[in-house]
């Protein structure tokens, strides 16, 4: 059952590198996206993404998969709404779900929900450091262009404090979802590779 859902989109995803000291991919390859189940990759691979929840593969370029802007779908609902509510998107008065996701979607309007959450994330962070993880793919950048409640410039903000941070534990990082971000973007949010689909 499992194994049905890691059919991935491989094919069309490209990396393309920004000038970064840090090693961003391992280009001689090719690039498995694994976020919905780690498989064996074939031997052509050289670069996998994988969840956070999941191992690296050994002897790759392995890239985390971070959902850094709205919650992890399933299990983490829960402690989201116990926990830390508050940071989250409101619509009357209650943490509003994505629909197409279901998910929920990081407040990122003030300087001290950035913090805030960035204490939520960063933890997450450093399990890809230890787990021996290359970089980060933090996912869905892009909310600010689905809720108008959200600015590109807050979402930006709360990507340079995790990239410090990645960069702090030596983990490249990378854009995700906002293909049309400027080059100023690029820079504030401290980005160092992009993954378009
Ligand atoms: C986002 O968070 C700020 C600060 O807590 C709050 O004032 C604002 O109402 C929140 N916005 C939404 C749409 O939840």
């Amino acid at each position: 059952m499992l194994a049905l859902l890691t059919i991935f989109a491989a094919l069309s995803t490209s990396i393309i590198a920004a000038p970064s000291s840090l090693t961003l991919f391992d280009p001689s390859g090719d690039f498995d996206y694994q976020i919905g189940g780690a498989f064996t990759p074939v031997s052509s691979v050289t670069t996998v993404s994988r969840d956070r929840a999941d191992s690296p593969v050994k002897g790759l370029y392995n890239i985390c998969y971070v959902n850094t802007f709205q919650s992890q779908s399933g299990s983490d609902k829960a402690w989201w709404e116990k926990n830390a509510a508050s940071l989250l998107l409101q619509q009357n008065g209650k943490p509003y779900l994505d629909p197409d996701w279901d998910e929920y979607i990081f407040n990122t309007s003030t300087v001290a929900n950035r913090n805030a959450l960035a204490a939520i994330v960063k933890p997450w962070i450093d399990e890809c450091a230890s787990k021996g993880f290359n970089a980060i793919e933090p996912d869905n950048l892009d909310t600010y262009t689905r809720f108008k409640q959200l600015s590109k410039a807050d979402n930006v903000a709360f990507a340079k404090i995790l990239s410090d941070y990645a960069h702090s534990k030596n983990l490249a990082f990378g854009q995700k979802n906002t293909a049309e971000l400027k080059q100023a973007d690029k820079t504030a949010g401290g980005f160092d590779v992009s993954v378009h689909s």
